[in-house]
């Protein structure tokens, strides 16, 4: 299967036939491939009981796999079970005990970026916060934080909650330039379109396959720039981070020389299988396709909000907005169940609806989504709602 349109790649998400599927920011649809890689995981359990070989070979794949994603080197992946899990081997892999020990957090990130690099203060860490400015969380922001006491800026690139899009590029630039290290927390938007880390140049990337990558919970991914690698080793760890698990030794603690140092026990193999079929089926459309059509349908729909008044919490400007559109209301929750009652699945975080979208969708779903809204327009917000 290879060069799939849109078209076919809807056809392979069942729920779709029956559902308009707005959640993708939360949990991507289940298509037909991921369903048949479960299955061919439980098949080669009922066949072979133990095939250990077989199934770290398919982790081995899904890591080969992802990196080829994302611009990056296999050695340069470790593959996790949630992004807090990587994210943490990154935060205890730091030392907090030099000149530079402040992490510059974003108002916007999700709350687990937050408890992680909090949870450091114990080890030495200081916090300092960029401040957002309404809906909108400037570079300048960061740039009034960051400087020669700052060791590292983790931050998201889609925001969970108003998804607004923050200036990757500008930041990395910024921090190189002040000798931070940068961890983009690129949940909100993997799968949604092309990314090379290494152009980027990122330090530290997280991400994980139950969103737009299409795959299940239990698999996240960490990438770890190739020449830091070898300088770090995080304060959790376990046999899938030595050189070689299988010679089953219990000294020495040596390292995995590639970023598997940052695993710990037995990888989650049904779910990489899944993974690894969530993948490929993007591929299969290809980044670049995906990229166009989830640009086309956010900006269809924003404008259908805008046009209609509401308070719409994610940024107008196309370089400043991902996948996902939100907009407020006096009772997100509520219209979340409206919504749902008209066939309708969408999801919401305070004020506000969360309405995503991903090359699966099409121009039926957004204004099914514009229709019920108007048939809810009492719900929403047509000026600021607190
Ligand atoms: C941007 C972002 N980062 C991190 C997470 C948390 O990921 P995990 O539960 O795998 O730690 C989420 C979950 O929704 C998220 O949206």
């Amino acid at each position: 299967m290879s060069g799939l349109t849109p078209e076919a790649f809807r056809a392979r998400f069942p729920l779709l036939a029956t559902r308009v599927y707005v959640n993708s920011c939360s949990q991507g649809a289940l298509s037909l491939d991921v369903e048949s890689a479960i299955a061919a995981f439980t098949a080669s359990w009922h066949a072979h009981g133990s095939p250990w070989d077989r199934w770290v070979g398919e982790v081995e794949r899904l890591r080969t796999a992802f990196a080829a994603t994302i611009g990056a080197d296999a050695d340069e992946i470790a593959v996790m079970p949630s992004a807090s899990a990587a994210i943490g081997a990154i935060a205890t892999a730091l030392p907090f005990d030099g000149d530079r020990r402040q992490v510059v957090l974003g108002e916007f990130e999700f709350p687990t970026l937050a408890h992680i690099w909090l949870a450091q203060q114990r080890r030495g860490a200081s916090i300092a916060w960029a401040r957002s400015q309404g809906d909108t969380l400037s570079v300048d922001a960061y740039a009034a934080q960051i400087d020669e006491r700052t060791l590292i800026v983790p931050a998201t690139h889609v925001c969970f909650r108003n998804g607004f899009r923050l200036d990757v590029a500008r930041l990395a630039a910024l921090c190189r330039d002040r000798g931070a290290y940068v961890l983009l927390d690129d949940y909100q938007r993997t799968g949604t379109g092309p990314i090379d880390v290494h152009a980027l140049g990122v330090d530290f990337m997280v991400t994980g396959t139950l969103k737009y990558l299409l795959g299940p919970s239990g698999v996240a991914f960490l990438y770890v720039r190739r020449a830091l690698v070898e300088r770090l080793e995080p304060f959790v760890t376990g046999w899938f981070g030595r050189v070689d698990p299988f010679a089953f030794a219990l000294e020495p603690l040596d390292w995995s020389p590639t970023a598997r140092r940052f695993e710990a026990g037995t990888p989650p193999v049904p779910n990489a299988y899944a993974a690894a079929a969530g993948l490929s089926l993007l591929q299969s459309v290809g980044l670049d396709v995906v990229e166009r059509q989830v640009n086309r349908l956010v900006a269809r729909f924003a404008e259908g909000v805008l046009t209609r008044g509401f308070d719409v919490a994610t940024p107008a400007d196309p370089a400043r907005r991902g996948p996902l559109v939100v907009v407020r209301a006096a009772d997100a929750g509520e219209l979340v169940k409206r919504l749902d009652a008209r066939g309708i699945i969408a999801s919401s975080r305070g004020t506000g609806l969360r309405v995503s979208f991903h090359a699966y969708n099409n121009d039926e779903d957004v204004d099914a989504v514009l229709s019920a809204l108007d048939a809810e327009a009492s719900l929403i917000c047509g000026a600021p709602c607190v």
